[in-house]
């Protein structure tokens, strides 16, 4: 099934959920970037691709079959495990991280000098644009992709969106997506990986554990939108015309 050395990063990360851990590890971006081939990223970053490829397969096949795999499961079933996973862990987490953040900025900027420097402005913008995004995808866009669903599960035509094309919509998330990717490499340089200075208090490494998870979680939801729901929809829009 895997032809690993001719295959996208993202193309291999939709198969597997084991691929996207070992992806994470080696830091290779199987998300906004991952549209690439393996082979190129791999002497792009110095890796041996013979040694990713055999850890990428050990790694898959160890895999548990108890993983949900979303590129079978139904799209109602994908769009309500990424509302109710990773839009709500937006909704549960962006609030307290910015506390979180002000907090340390304002104390350390006083005690210690410069720290974190641009810091708050990126973690806001990546907020508001993040806030906003979630609610246009739960109030079109999903709802037209189970929409298209229910209607070819019906064998009924599909319902013309006054989007027109789904993929219209996909592409304003697929940019935001991007947008919101270069927000965390931001973090990411401002804060050199996440370091904790050793005079770093509970609320300070809280705040870098918190940043780091919000990395992942949205590595997570990104990957499960433009690499299996979004192209999942485009191929149904398709099969219905
Ligand atoms: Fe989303
Ligand atoms: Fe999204």
């Amino acid at each position: 099934m895997l032809e690993i050395q001719d295959a996208t990063v993202s193309e291999i990360a939709a198969g597997s959920l084991a691929a996207v851990r070992v992806f994470e590890r080696l830091g290779i971006d199987y998300c906004c970037g991952g549209k690439r081939p393996l082979g190129d990223v791999c002497r792009e970053k110095g890796h041996d691709l013979a040694s990713v490829q055999s850890e990428l397969e050990s790694a898959m096949s160890a895999a548990t079959t108890s993983a949900r795999n979303w590129s079978t499961a139904s799209l109602r079933e994908l769009i309500e495990h990424i509302v109710g996973t990773h839009h709500e862990y937006l909704r549960r987490e962006l609030s307290p991280l910015g506390a979180r953040l002000e907090k340390v900025h304002r104390v350390y900027n006083e005690r210690y000098g410069d720290t974190l420097i641009g810091l708050p402005d990126v973690f806001a913008g990546l907020r508001s644009e993040l806030e906003m995004h979630i609610r246009k995808e739960e109030a079109i866009l999903f709802p037209a992709i189970a929409g298209y669903e229910a209607a070819s599960i019906a064998g009924a035509p599909l319902a013309r969106a006054p989007f027109g094309s789904v993929s219209n919509p996909i592409r304003m998330m697929e940019a935001e997506h991007d947008s919101a990717g270069k927000a965390l490499a931001e973090i990411r340089t401002i804060t050199a990986d996440y370091a904790i200075p050793d005079y770093a208090c509970v609320t300070y490494r809280s705040l870098m554990a918190g940043l780091q998870e919000l990395e992942q979680d949205l590595h997570m939801h990104i990957h499960l939108e433009n690499n299996i729901l979004f192209p999942r929809a485009i191929r149904l829009e398709n099969s219905g015309r």
